[in-house]
């Protein structure tokens, strides 16, 4: 099989997202912008310069913010209608993931307004044309969903399904670190954790190719070198613009190539106990690459040795011991039982794993018993 590489979306590594905002809103006849985002943003005070700026500028502009974590399509649906009323012809999200998720959501309802968003989501029904052009500015540094052509929105009974296609990729995002600044020691290592995974992920996968390798391997050089530093200096603005930046990085080769392993575990995983989505990838990072190191070929192991910047001669069977270390490093977990995986749940989570779309895509395959022996080793 061979392979594409199609990515739209218009980047901007920005130190001023608000000006950059109203610049790319420029490009726009008469933009009607509706501005959505989440309460804890609001009281973070991060959503005023952009209002301003729009307004300042005589853009007409509704905001809305009462976007939960982990939006169902009924958290959707009142963002939707409030973009309807006002005639939006342009969707701007501010936050993380689940903001800029239902902002893509919003901008594909807003361009097919009588379409039931779970018959899209089960294949029922296709998109007919792009979306409203959405323009994504993310707050954490981790999911990588401003340059993914997927929105993952839960149905009615709350069960994750994504919209995966070429229409859902966003206008334009906006990469600015000091957005991020906020986000305390915890979220930051673990969106970051994230975005680390989604890059080894692509590279190790069976889908990578000559172009994603060279964004994945782009973005774990830069992750090893910065997470630590973005996480226990926070306010080092460096550091952040380069997670931020590699974390975008990260999400435009994994859109392209795909998850693997440690995305199948960590849905049912995740799912099961509630768990924050990076801490259950970075917690099955050791495992899945103890599992894996075998099966990544001698001419792919050179390259992504030098990106994590371990010693010459040093081999792929490392792999699980520097990630233990790292992830200790910043005070995350390396053992399952320590994110509340209990034995007894094991079998169902192996199950789940091998319904999982990224499953396929790992480089070594793996059958169920291999992976009850996997999640119970690393208990
Ligand atoms: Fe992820």
């Amino acid at each position: 099989m061979g392979s594409t590489f199609h990515f739209p979306t218009r980047l901007v590594f920005s130190n001023s997202a608000a000006a950059d905002l109203l610049q790319e809103l420029h490009h726009f006849e008469s933009p009607k912008v509706i501005f959505l985002t989440d309460t804890g943003i609001v009281h973070a005070g991060l959503i005023d310069p952009f209002i301003q700026a729009i307004r300042a500028d005589g853009i007409p502009v509704e905001t809305f913010c009462d976007i939960p974590g982990n939006p169902n399509v009924q958290d959707v649906l009142p963002a939707f209608d409030a973009a309807k009323q006002m005639g939006a012809s342009v969707v701007v999200g501010l936050g993380g993931g689940s903001v800029i998720d239902t902002a893509k959501a919003v901008g594909i309802l807003l361009a097919h307004p009588d379409i039931d968003w779970e018959d899209l989501q089960w294949g029922r029904v296709k998109l007919q044309r792009p979306s409203v052009p959405v323009i994504a500015i993310p707050t954490t540094a981790g999911t990588g969903s401003e340059v993914t052509k997927v929105t993952v929105i839960g149905d009615r009974t709350g069960f994750k399904k994504g919209v995966l296609h070429p229409f859902v990729f966003t206008r334009t995002a906006i990469i600015d670190g000091s957005l991020t600044i906020s986000l305390p020691p915890k979220l930051t290592a673990a969106t970051g954790m994230d975005a680390l995974v989604h890059a080894i992920e692509a590279y190790t996968g069976k889908r990578a190719s000559a172009m994603t390798d060279i964004f994945a391997l782009s973005a774990i050089r830069s992750i090893v070198r910065w997470l630590p530093e973005a996480t226990f200096n926070g306010t080092n603005l460096r550091a952040r613009q380069a997670m931020s930046e590699a974390a975008a990085i990260a999400g435009i080769a994994f859109d392209q190539s795909g998850l693997a392993l440690a995305h199948a575990i960590g849905g049912p995983l995740t799912a099961k106990y509630h768990l924050h989505h990076g801490l259950g990838v970075s917690v099955l990072l050791p495992a899945t690459l103890a599992f894996n190191c075998s099966a990544i070929p001698e001419d792919r192991w050179e390259p992504l040795r030098q990106a994590l910047s371990l010693p010459a001669g040093a081999e792929p069977t490392s792999l699980p011991e520097w990630s233990k270390a790292f992830i200790t490093a910043l005070n995350m977990p390396v053992k399952l039982s320590e994110v509340g995986l209990q034995e007894e749940d094991i079998k169902e989570i192996a199950e789940g794993t091998t319904r999982m779309a990224m499953f396929a895509n790992n480089c070594r395959p793996a059958a169920v018993e291999e992976l009850v022996a996997l999640l119970e080793e690393n208990l």
